[in-house]
């Protein structure tokens, strides 16, 4: 992990965003839990997510649909079959790595035919392959290769038939101590329990992989209820399960996610091309006969709208149109929104034209009709779909990177010190308000604070701090990343008469104070926040 990343992930066990799930029993792997700033923090990522693209909108509406669905589900999807990695395993210390990750290596292969020993006449001969970086000592590859004999059964192996190879670029090596990995196979990354109390083939169900399927499973029952015609959506946000081979890069690829999913059901493209285009509809506004590249292409644009609007501009992220041959086989065209994280460029959304590959193959296999009946085409047909479909935790983690910084600032004495400040947008922020009493035992003052909290609370987090100097307070409040303080003081109270019932407002960013009224700050605040 490199220097920054390392500085983001202590700052957020440190101050409450994000620990390691089961720490005091040592850790799971790929497993994470949202401490008091981090669980804000997702609930307000997910609530805009589900303002912006379900309530503010007529053509779509929500679903929350369970985790363990039947099976069957998972067949028609294509997730039994296919949703796999490649895995292999290190023939020595059997870690397991995603075949697609192994970084490629050069370097002198060391090859034995077997080994046998001495000492008690048994032998082994299975052949095993050493990979040593050119001119490190030979010595190297034979440790590790008895090592690999001793785990074969044998006390004191002797190496037989060395020879040597050059290799250039190989990926069949382990890069962590240079032992043969296994051959390439496939491994299902959905989680596998069961329902009921018997352990049964019969009674094996799976923890959802995405929360998608539920939508197109569900289509005939929402269209049914909501009174909706084609273009519509269904968005849902919910936990997804992959049993991931190498989480990595903290929560970025974790085997427990939430996604944010839209599924918007269009008409296929010939239906659509009959409809006449809207005379007055404003330019990139939808038209009735748009087809699936004009709503593809809406739907991204919308989506990096929607990243804008909580601080992730396009300078910050980037964008990959997957080509042909990387294409999922249903998918007509698919956009990755990437984020610029310190471990690299990494995808946060992918938006995908799935065509109508889903409702086919779910009326396949239940046999019950997905079709939809065209009221103004007198038609029947299988919707096509646009799918926008987001990580929220690795959206979090982009924002959490997004919002470290540090500082130089230099006090009135001329002493300097590094202020590390989350910068979230106040959006998202998971405080919105720091409120100070300037001392803590002047109750006067104490209670003019707490007035102050008691009025803003109803309409956003607050948090109140009285203890230490002023400056530690703003300090704590620039590190949870909230973008307000308030300081209630002498003048407050009226010292100068001509300041009664106003506070000072801190602006995280600029560190800017402002002398504002106290009933002018709950109007003001909430313009920046919403
Ligand atoms: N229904 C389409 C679908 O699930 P995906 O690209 O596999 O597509 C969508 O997943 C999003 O879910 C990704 O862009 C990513 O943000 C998030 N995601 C996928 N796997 C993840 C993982 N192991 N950990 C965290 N987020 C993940």
């Amino acid at each position: 992990m490199n220097e920054r990343m390392e500085k983001i992930v202590s700052l957020c066990k440190r101050r409450g965003f994000v620990f390691q799930s089961s720490e005091i029993y040592g850790g799971i792997n790929g497993f994470w839990d949202y401490g008091p700033l981090g669980a804000e923090l997702k609930r307000n990522v997910k609530v805009r997510w589900w303002r912006s693209m379900t309530q503010q909108r007529d053509d779509v509406v929500g679903l929350d649909a369970s985790i363990i669905m039947h099976p069957k589900i998972w067949e028609a999807s294509g997730h039994t079959a296919t949703f796999s990695d490649p895995m292999v395993d290190c023939l020595l210390t059997k870690k397991r790595f995603r075949a697609d990750q192994i970084e490629p290596q050069s370097g002198t292969i060391y090859h034995f035919s077997g080994a046998k020993d001495e000492s008690n006449g048994k032998s082994c001969a299975e052949a095993y392959s050493v990979l040593i970086p050119t001119g490190k000592h030979p010595e190297y590859a034979r440790k590790i290769a008895r090592q690999f004999y001793v785990g074969r059964g044998l006390t004191v192996p002797a190496l037989l038939d060395e020879r040597t190879e050059e290799a250039i670029n190989t990926t069949r090596f382990n890069p962590e101590n240079g032992s043969l990995l296994t051959e390439a196979r496939p491994f299902n990354l959905m989680f596998k329990t069961f329902v009921g109390p018997v352990e049964s083939a019969d009674n094996t169900a799976f923890l959802r992989p995405e929360t998608a399927q539920a939508i197109f499973a569900q289509f005939k029952n929402v269209l049914d209820v909501s009174r909706q015609k084609l273009p519509f959506g269904i968005g849902q946000i919910g936990k997804a399960f992959r049993n991931e081979i190498n989480p990595r890069n903290f929560t970025f690829r974790s085997r427990e996610f939430e996604q944010m999913e839209l599924e918007f059901f269009i008409k296929p493209d010939e239906i659509a091309a009959k409809s006449a285009p809207k005379a007055d509809a404003a330019p990139g506004q939808p038209q009735p006969n748009w087809g699936w590249s004009e709503w593809h292409k809406y739907w991204v644009d919308e989506r990096i709208k929607w990243y804008a609007s909580i601080g992730l501009d396009q300078d910050c992220l980037d964008f990959y149109w997957q080509k042909k041959e990387e294409l999922a086989h249903y998918a007509k065209a698919t956009v990755d929104i990437l984020y610029k994280f310190p471990f690299g460029t990494q995808e946060l959304e992918g938006i995908a034209a799935r065509g109508n590959f889903d409702l086919t193959q779910h009326q396949k296999f239940s046999g019950k009709s997905m079709e939809y009946f065209d009221e103004e085409d007198k038609s029947r047909y299988l919707p096509h779909v646009i799918e926008p479909s987001a990580g929220v935790d690795r959206l979090v983690l982009a924002l959490i990177c997004h919002a470290y910084n540090e500082e130089t600032v230099t006090d009135d004495k001329g002493k300097s010190e590094t202020r590390v400040v989350m910068k979230f947008h106040p959006r998202v922020a998971p405080i919105k308000v720091g409120v100070f009493p300037l001392l803590k035992n002047r109750p006067e003052i104490v209670k003019k604070a707490l007035e102050v909290r008691d009025l803003l609370r109803p309409h956003m987090t607050v948090f109140y701090d009285e203890a230490g100097a002023i400056g530690r307070r703003y300090r704590r409040q620039d590190e949870a990343g909230t973008p307000f303080g308030v300081t209630i003081d002498f003048d407050t109270l009226g010292e100068k008469p001509e300041l009664l019932d106003t506070v000072t407002l801190r602006d995280r960013d600029s560190m800017q104070q402002t002398r504002v009224k106290i009933s002018e700050l709950v109007p003001l605040l909430l313009e920046k926040i919403r």
